[in-house]
């Protein structure tokens, strides 16, 4: 696979990468584990991606972490993903400073543990003004949720007359999502398999290119990523137009 890379096209990036990272479970079960084994073993997949979507100029980053679903999991499971996530964000301040990433959450992380909170704020803050790209955890997310929220905000906005109910438009929308200022997914990755949206993103990824995989989310490497990136950019984008008018 190597020299895949040199195939991407760096003019028609997408600028904004969601992904499903699936399979941990089923990995770590495949090799007689514990499915946290394979939580563990995801991280090394976050990274990579994390790094190559940086070296490329991909400016956003968007990774299911957790959904608001995932609380049904065993509590065991769960509590292992929390502490995960408290040692994997301490653990990658550095490589985020010197690789200029700025962190940021979507999702309703008011219910994560109070320790799980801390350590993401701090280090959304300490990356505040990073600039070379944006790194988007779901955390606690699911798109219903984010849906259910961005209407309850824009109904008291009328409620309290500080919005007109003619003016509620698509932009009005997007300014009371949880993605607010970001742009909209161009390509999805699914791994492992399942070709599912699984309440990600329902709203913003109307437009977005969808690439499954069978790769399951711990084996997940740079080169496939490059290969979603590029099935992406064979693809033509005609957003409701013929094809005659894309290429006009
Ligand atoms: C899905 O696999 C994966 C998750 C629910 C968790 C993803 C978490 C990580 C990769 C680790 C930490 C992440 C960060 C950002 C530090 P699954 O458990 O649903 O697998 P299965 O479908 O095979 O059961």
């Amino acid at each position: 696979m190597s020299g895949i890379k040199n195939q991407i096209n760096l003019n028609t990036l997408p600028s904004h990468i969601a992904v499903i990272m699936d399979g941990n479970g089923r990995w770590a079960k495949m090799k007689g584990k514990l499915r946290t084994f394979g939580h563990e073993n995801g991280v090394k997949s976050v990274r990579e991606t994390v790094e190559a979507c940086a070296e490329l100029g991909v400016k956003y980053l968007t990774l299911y972490a957790f959904s608001t679903e995932n609380w049904n999991r065993p509590k065991f499971e769960i509590n292992a993903l929390m502490s995960l996530l408290v040692s994997t964000i301490s653990k990658e301040e550095k490589t985020l400073m010197e690789n200029n990433i700025r962190l940021q959450t979507i999702g309703n992380t008011d219910s994560l543990p109070s320790k799980v909170r801390k350590e993401l704020q701090q280090l959304i803050d300490r990356t505040a003004t990073n600039t070379r790209m944006t790194l988007v955890l779901a955390l606690s997310y699911s798109s219903r949720w984010e849906l259910t929220e961005a209407v309850k905000a824009i109904a008291a906005q009328v409620a309290e007359g500080k919005l007109k109910l003619e003016s509620i438009s698509e932009d009005i929308i997007n300014q009371n999502l949880q993605t607010v200022g970001m742009p909209e997914p161009e390509l999805l990755i699914r791994t492992s398999g399942e070709h599912r949206i699984s309440n990600f993103l329902l709203w913003q990824i109307s437009y977005a290119e969808l690439y499954f995989t069978d790769v399951l989310w711990p084996d997940f490497r740079k080169e496939h990523l490059y290969e979603a990136i590029l099935s992406y950019q064979q693809r033509e984008r005609r957003f409701g137009m013929t094809s005659e008018q894309v290429n006009a």
